[in-house]
């Protein structure tokens, strides 16, 4: 490989030691613990890649805390991410959608400043169909003091919180993304050379949004407002543009084309689902902080998703998400129909 070649390819590694060297305080912890979750990352999409190959392809017969069938997949890449993460001393504790409780660190181990909570695989039900998931991730500073293990606290942080987020999906190909505040990157991995590479810097929502994505088969459920926000994305309500249809039942691979090509994604409540389907700290807020920081908006329909406080781990929010002048349509929608509170 020549020089000038070299030169072009910026790695992941190259481009999180970029980044920190904006901080002349930092100490390299975030830098390795964004590393650690690239790894998981690798080691995820070796095994989704195998599909059908494999015999952990199906479900493991049990049920998670939410009630939902654990696929195999969804256990092992919950492993990998505590078991990659729990010894490095970077984190004071973990909360992921596998688990019931706080992730306490051994007590061998030396604990961190850094909370991590994550969804380990994302629209798991999708792997025997052979569509797009992924991996979720919110890191924030604990708020405890150091030196002792983790509690609850350093766990329900604002989203607004969040030091660093973002997601990998296993699709066509692997990709991560991510923002430490300071716009959004997103990397594609080379399985020829297992890297990650640079390929979508300082990524923002398109200005003309294409795509709008929900699942219509809860039409029925849906509030007016919601209903006719629906309508309006279609070219109704005295829209002047309708936009195409995408729902893939997996967010991630959903919200990573809305990011991409511009558009709202949307998971309202309803009366099955009286605070929607999608759980605040290691789905919707990670993925809002992501979105607004390339230039787009997240909502519960009401209120911004980063400003609530959480009260509970596993806690669920409606999600309203996209170009900000769609969410801000939905907002508008809901308290004209729907009435001040619901
Ligand atoms: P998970 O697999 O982590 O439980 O998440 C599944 C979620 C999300 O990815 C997707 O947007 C949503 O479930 C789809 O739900 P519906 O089938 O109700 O549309
Ligand atoms: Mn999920
Ligand atoms: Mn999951």
């Amino acid at each position: 490989m020549s020089n000038k070649v070299a030169d072009k390819i910026i790695t992941i590694e190259r481009h999180i030691l970029n980044e920190q060297s904006e901080f002349p305080d930092a100490t390299g912890t975030l830098s390795g613990l964004l590393h650690n979750i690239g790894l998981a990352g690798k080691l995820i999409a070796s095994r989704t890649i195998r599909g059908g190959l494999s015999d952990i392809l199906g479900a493991t017969g049990e049920t998670n805390v939410q009630g939902e069938q654990v696929q195999k997949l969804d256990a092992y890449a919950h492993q990998v991410i505590v078991q990659l993460n729990n010894h490095t001393g970077r984190l004071a504790a973990m909360g992921s959608e596998e688990a019931e409780e706080l992730i306490s660190i051994p007590d061998q181990y030396p604990v961190g400043k850094y909370s991590l909570l994550f969804d380990p695989l994302d629209g798991s039900s999708n792997i025997n169909f052979n569509v797009s998931v992924g991996t979720i991730f919110g890191i924030y500073r604990r708020i405890t003091p150091l030196g002792r293990p983790g509690t609850l606290e350093d766990l329900l942080q604002k989203g607004k919180n969040l030091v660093a987020a973002g997601y990998i999906v296993y699709g066509s190909s692997t990709m991560l993304v991510y923002s430490t505040g300071n716009g959004v990157n997103g990397f594609t991995l080379d399985p020829s050379i297992g890297e990650f590479l640079l390929t979508h810097p300082k990524i923002r929502l398109p200005e003309k949004p294409q795509y709008f994505s929900a699942n219509q088969g809860y039409q029925n459920r849906w509030t007016e407002g919601i209903q006719r926000f629906t309508r309006w994305l279609r070219g109704g309500e005295g829209a002047t543009q309708s936009l195409s249809l995408r729902y893939n039942g997996s967010m991630i691979a959903d919200i990573h084309r809305v990011l991409l090509g511009g558009g709202v994604f949307y998971y309202p409540a309803d009366p099955k689902v009286p605070n929607g389907k999608l759980r605040l700290l290691y789905e919707t807020a990670p993925i809002s902080f992501v979105i607004e920081q390339a230039g787009g908006y997240a909502s519960t329909g009401r209120e911004p998703i980063l400003d609530i406080q959480p009260t509970e781990l596993h806690q669920r929010t409606p999600l309203f998400i996209g170009n900000r002048e769609l969410v801000e349509k939905a907002e508008e929608f809901i308290a004209t129909y729907d009435g001040p509170v619901e």
